[in-house]
């Protein structure tokens, strides 16, 4: 067989104790200037970010003002993100375990999506949806950056437009046109571009 194995058993808590992250940014993702600039990151809304590892964004969101929840399997990056909130003297709820299982209390107004969609295997994409839908109030956004690969296999997995047409169905899903997409190359993982776009709950 010359296919590419699922990484299912893909252990990313060794990752991290491993600084052996080539996903992570230098810094903030730039969408989020761009996002915070449009109004969309603003104080007082509700933001999750799944899968949110070491990501920086969660402390800017809390800083800003946001009632911000990271989740993620990893103990080692919701470890890491307690000692920078404590050391920011910033609040958030951090939820340790698999997300696609969780559910919050209340729905919230955005997610932020960022490398969590990318880097599970696509048999969980349907239930990746079916998560996102229940965390979102109607009307609610998610904050979409998409990573574009042409190569099979992963992680990461490419989330083509065309692929996450399907996966966000029209039904469920207020769609922007495909040009209002912005490219945001990654600076690691080979300058891939992640296309960034908003989608709105139905
Ligand atoms: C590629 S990393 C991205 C991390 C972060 N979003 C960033 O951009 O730096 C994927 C993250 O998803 C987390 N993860 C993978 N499967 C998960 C699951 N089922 N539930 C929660 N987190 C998960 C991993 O531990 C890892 O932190």
């Amino acid at each position: 067989m010359n296919e590419t194995p699922e990484r299912t058993a893909f252990d990313w808590d060794t990752r991290f104790r491993d600084d052996d992250t080539p996903w992570e940014r230098p810094d903030l993702h730039p969408a989020v200037a761009d996002w915070t600039q449009a109004g969309e990151l603003a104080a007082g809304c509700s933001v999750i970010i799944p899968g949110c590892g070491r990501a920086p964004e969660l402390g800017h969101f809390a800083r800003m003002g946001l009632a911000a929840t990271g989740a993620d399997i990893s103990p080692t990056a919701i470890a890491w993100q307690r000692t920078q909130l404590a050391e920011a003297g910033a609040t958030a709820t951090l939820i340790e375990g698999d997300v696609l299982a969780w559910r919050p209390e209340a729905p919230a107004d955005l997610v932020y999506e960022q490398t969590f969609l990318c880097a599970i295997p696509p048999r969980l994409r349907e239930a990746y949806e079916h998560a996102v839908f229940d965390w979102l109030k109607p009307g609610g956004h998610l904050l979409a950056l998409f990573m574009q690969k042409e190569e099979k296999g992963g992680p990461p997995y490419g989330c083509s437009l065309e692929a996450m047409r399907i996966l966000f169905p029209a039904e469920r899903w207020i769609w922007p046109d495909d040009n209002r997409f912005i490219p945001y190359p990654h600076p690691s993982l080979g300058g891939k571009p992640e296309l960034g776009g908003i989608l709105v709950r139905r």
